[in-house]
């Protein structure tokens, strides 16, 4: 079944090819103007600081290697320089971890916690603009299988962080396992990150379907990482779309946040030594306007999402996290 529907989507992708050449330039000018609309819509907007409780942003994409990490990092980074505090949970035990982009070396993660040796407090890693970084390392992996009482001070722990941060940022592991459900299924916004390869976007798109069967009604929120033109990005989230619609997956629908270009300088990031992320090392570059952008559409739908339902708090979020893990 899976591999049905990927090949159709890699037909429908060539099948796109061919009329792209065509179409680049026409879909260059309508998205500069629908964009260019959307941000004179998030200008207008006051970016108040304190948003009663606690939101919650699952970064996730299907594949590894398509940026998440690096999203993470720099999102919170731009969330932090309009003002708001901003923890990031390390969740994905990839190779180049939240701390290892930051710099920092963590003494303690999650799994400290759980054992009732540290307290939240202790763990966390002060990380630039005073960004919170908690290391959720082996913690993280053991969620599924905690004992209640384990559970239990997670939760009450976890639920500490309200005081402290704003905006919670999960880097979630890759693949659509239960753990990293968990995460996405809790969340109060799912950001999907893909790049412009069909291998990777096929994941994302099975990522979609798997949200969609467990939950109905999910807004994805997508944007297309390490694009060569915009034009590119555009292509993705249209593939996207037309196959979720053709299959009628029960979501609510793909909200296309734009793109991130393919940067040399984010590429080389760990490997020429740089001390900090992308967007604080190269704030003058494409690539850090458009994370900028990007955070400022995310905490304009955040607000949206905020008003549109019951305020729950932090604690009831990890407790659905721990639950959506156990199903
Ligand atoms: N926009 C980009 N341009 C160039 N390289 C990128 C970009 N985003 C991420 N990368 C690189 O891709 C690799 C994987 O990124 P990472 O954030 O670790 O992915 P993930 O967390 O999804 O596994 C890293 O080497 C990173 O520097
Ligand atoms: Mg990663």
């Amino acid at each position: 079944m899976k591999n049905d529907q990927a090949t159709q989507l890699r037909q429908l992708i060539e099948a796109k090819k061919k009329s792209a050449v065509a179409q680049s330039q026409k879909s260059a000018r309508s998205i500069s103007t629908s964009r260019k609309a959307q941000l004179d819509k998030n200008k207008s907007q006051p970016l108040e600081s304190s948003l009663n409780g606690l939101k919650t942003i699952a970064i996730t994409g299907g594949k590894g290697g398509v940026g998440k990490t690096n999203m993470s990092a720099n999102l919170a980074v731009s969330m932090a320089q309009l003002g708001f505090r901003v923890g990031i949970l390390d969740a994905d035990l990839g190779l180049a971890n939240i701390d290892v982009l930051f710099r920092l070396t963590p003494k303690y993660n999650l799994r400290h916690v759980l054992t009732g040796e540290k307290r939240i407090d202790d763990i966390i890693l002060p990380g630039p603009l005073g960004i919170s970084i908690i290391p959720g390392s082996s913690g993280i992996q053991a969620l599924a299988d905690l004992p209640a009482g384990m559970r239990q001070i997670l939760i009450q722990e976890l639920g500490r962080l309200e005081e402290l941060i704003d905006y919670l940022i999960i880097d979630t592991p890759a693949g659509i396992g239960d753990n990293v459900l968990s995460f996405v299924l809790s969340a109060d916004l799912i950001l999907a990150v893909t790049e412009p390869d069909p291998m990777a976007y096929t994941d994302a798109y099975a990522l979609i379907k798997t949200i969609s069967r467990r939950k109905l009604n999910q807004t994805i929120y997508l944007v297309v990482n390490k694009v060569r033109s915009m034009a590119q990005g555009q292509e993705v989230y249209e593939t996207l779309q037309t196959v979720s619609q053709r299959y009628q997956l029960s979501i609510r629908g793909i909200n296309y946040m734009g793109y991130i270009p393919y940067e040399a300088k984010i590429r080389n990031a760990l490997f020429l030594g740089s001390q900090k992320p992308f967007v604080l090392e190269h704030p003058n570059t494409r690539g850090a306007k458009c994370f900028q952008n990007l955070a400022k559409k995310l905490l304009y739908h955040l607000r949206r999402v905020s008003r549109g339902k019951i305020e729950r708090d932090t604690q009831d979020f990890f407790s659905q996290v721990l639950t959506n893990n156990s199903d």
